[in-house]
């Protein structure tokens, strides 16, 4: 297992390149089960989430090509081609799904293209329980029918009939899933207190490419009129919002200045309006984002609340509540959307951080200044979080257990380097 050795305090100056979205690629993937037609994705991240999603496919039967093919770790740009018509079962194993819940995804695809589909519960994860009753009910309304064994979920359907689905809480892969399914079903379906995230919007872009009647993605009420099959599609991914958003923090906590290139400004106006509320200097302009912090004056602390797209994001929770140890009075940091996100805080209070949990808040006194420390990632973003305490803090910061870090995070410790960060990775 490897960990990251970070000597602290170090400002951060140049241009870091942000990969495309690992939340985009691995939707757009699974909708390659839809079609005969070669599906060819441009701008894939190198992660180990997109590799087991490869994995996952390859197992089915479904062939790709031109994503391992060894041209090396973290090449931006990196491109997959996939094609199902070697495809020799509907099953996504518990083995697989069980490392990444997103293995869900293909689901909704299988039912609609193939009448059936095995595909293991995905069990807890380490942020919270994670259900996809949701995405259950949504079939069974497409007239599925849905039967729960051996930690399995079971679909079948002759030919999935349009519906109405309102989802009592508003669901990412859930939306995506359904939205999916219905490309191929009989007649309409309508989707109310649809997630509205920016990977809903390429993902139905992609579809529509593809041959499928979609309208409303990105809003609240998406529609979509099935038709009897779609083709195949080139697609570039969509850059990484929550990837883009982890380097504004932590260019804002190390001090310096930083273009953040290859982003979408426009995906990241909460994060950006709370930067600017804690006094720092962010301008967003075409597709990059400066973060420029010279004086090491406390930050204004500030509170956020996570909530759905385009409210402020739960996967960027963690690294600004490693910013907010930095604000001049008391941050209230308070999650909504998972039971657990938290795991950060006592890692974090073993570095110095004065923060205290009631249920879903943690209240971050400010004007702390961080040591350096031995601690241990507990899941993606957390292990975000700590490397951006490690750039803070004095002397040095060993995390571990940084397999949590490569599932969603493109050779983080080459691009934090390019950019002056004393940091390095060594196996144990
Ligand atoms: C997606 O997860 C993202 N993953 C997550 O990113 C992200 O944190 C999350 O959306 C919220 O934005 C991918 O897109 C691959 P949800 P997802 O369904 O779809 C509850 C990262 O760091 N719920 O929107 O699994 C659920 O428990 C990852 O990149 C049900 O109750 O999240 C949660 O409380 C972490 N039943 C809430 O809804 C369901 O059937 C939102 O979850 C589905 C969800």
């Amino acid at each position: 297992m490897d960990k990251l050795i970070i000597k602290g305090r170090n400002k951060l100056y140049g241009t870091v390149e942000i990969s495309g979205a690992k939340n985009a690629a691995l939707p757009a993937m699974a909708a390659a089960i839809l079609t005969s037609g070669d599906v060819h994705l441009n701008g894939v991240p190198y992660l180990a989430d997109v590799t087991t999603m490869v994995k996952l496919l390859e197992k089915m039967g479904v062939k790709t090509a031109g994503y391992t093919d060894g041209t090396g770790v973290g090449v931006p740009g990196k491109s997959v081609t996939i094609n199902t018509s070697g495809i020799n079962t509907h099953e996504a194993p518990y083995d697989l799904v069980k490392t990444m819940r997103a293995s869900v995804l293909v689901l909704g695809p299988l039912v609609a293209r193939y009448g059936s589909a095995r595909v293991s519960l995905p069990g807890g994860c380490a942020i919270g329980s994670r259900p996809i009753d949701l995405h259950i009910k949504g079939l069974a309304a497409l007239g599925a029918n849905v039967s729960i064994e051996h930690g399995y979920v079971n679909v079948k359907a002759k030919k999935l009939k349009g519906a109405k689905i309102v989802f009592d809480t508003t669901t990412v892969t859930g939306t995506e899933n359904i939205m999916m399914a219905a490309t191929l079903a009989r007649g309409t379906t309508v989707i109310e207190n649809a997630a509205k995230e920016p990977e809903i919007t390429s993902l139905a872009e992609q579809l529509i490419s593809m041959g499928a009647d979609i309208h409303g993605a990105g809003t609240d009420i998406i529609e979509i009129q099935g038709v009897d099959r779609l083709h195949g599609c080139s697609m570039d991914i969509i850059p990484d919002r929550i990837e883009a958003g982890t380097y504004i923090i932590a260019a804002a906590a190390a001090g310096g200045e930083v273009e953040v290139s290859n982003c979408n400004p426009g995906h990241l106006d909460a994060l950006l309006s709370k930067m600017k509320e804690a006094g720092i200097h962010v301008t967003g302009t075409g597709n990059s984002i400066v973060v420029k912090r010279e004086k090491d004056a406390w930050l204004k602390s500030v509170n956020i609340k996570t909530s759905p797209y385009p409210n402020f994001p739960t996967d960027l929770q963690a690294q600004f509540m490693t910013l907010m140890t930095q604000g001049d009075d008391t941050g209230v940091i308070t999650e909504t959307i998972f039971e657990n996100r938290f795991m950060h805080v006592a890692e974090l209070r073993r570095m110095g951080a004065d923060i205290k949990v009631e249920n879903n808040v943690a209240i971050v006194r400010g004007r702390t200044r961080l040591m350096g420390a031995q601690i241990m990632a507990t899941d993606l973003r957390a292990s975000a979080s700590l490397v951006i305490a490690g750039l803070m803090a004095d002397k040095v910061t060993e995390v571990s257990r940084i397999y949590h870090l490569d599932r969603g995070y493109e050779v983080m410790e080459k691009k934090l380097s390019k950019i002056g960060a004393k940091i390095e990775r060594v196996k144990v």
